[in-house]
């Protein structure tokens, strides 16, 4: 099983990337789970326009990342707070892919994180406006990362020990939970239920 970690932050060092490297670690410490990590802050994607539609020559990148999300079961995609907003490069994201499959009926956990206590408005902001055309599947659970300089380091002298264990226990759960969902909609895009030449974007 293969799943794709999406990390949204801008910056090139960010906490999210840090988070993105724990949880990437976790799933692969799992036996038959492959991850692939795409950091937006190391490998910014141009913001979408018309010549993607004509592989115009910024988008040379597009047809290997479109392989890598085809072949992946499910993901977990990391978004940092930015003015209770998601970064835009993450939307920017979201625009690339519409009912074209590569995201499509496919699982995905969203984790936020903070520097702070905030970290529940991107949450809110990915479940509402991230999915429609591409169709991609929240999990009901979710992870937020806060006081993030405090959790996922790899140093463990800089964790506040509680926090750390009580975000690694929870994410436990919910990387176990998306792995069985990524199982279980296998069967959902093997149905032949899915026609997105006729409905190909949402209502
Ligand atoms: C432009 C900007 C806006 C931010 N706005 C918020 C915010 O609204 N809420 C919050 O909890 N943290 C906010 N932060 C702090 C982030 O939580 C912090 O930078 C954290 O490390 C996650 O971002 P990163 O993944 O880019 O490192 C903001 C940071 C930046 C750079």
């Amino acid at each position: 099983m293969k799943i794709g970690i999406v990390t949204g932050s801008h910056r090139k060092d960010s906490q999210s990337a840090k988070v993105g490297r724990f949880l990437s670690a976790q799933l692969d410490a799992r036996d038959g789970v492959a991850t692939w990590v795409l950091d937006l802050g190391r490998s910014p994607l141009p913001l979408w326009d018309e010549d993607i539609w004509s592989q115009g020559s910024q988008w040379s990148a597009i047809p290997d990342l479109k392989t890598a999300l085809d072949q992946s079961d499910g993901f977990v995609v990391i978004a940092p707070e930015w003015h209770g907003m998601v970064p835009a490069a993450l939307k920017n994201f979201f625009l690339l892919w519409a009912a074209t499959g590569e995201l499509s009926h496919k699982p995905a956990l969203p984790c936020a994180v903070s520097a702070g206590e905030g970290g529940a408005y991107v949450i809110s902001e990915l479940r509402m406006s991230s999915y429609k055309n591409n169709r991609l599947c929240w999990l009901p659970e979710q992870l937020i990362a806060r006081d993030v300089k405090a959790i996922c380091n790899e140093d463990s002298t800089q964790n506040d020990t509680p926090n750390h264990d009580a975000f690694a226990e929870r994410s436990r759960y919910a990387l176990d939970l998306l792995l069985a969902y990524a199982a279980a909609l296998r069967s959902v895009r093997n149905s032949g239920l899915i026609d997105h030449d006729t409905f190909m974007n949402g209502m």
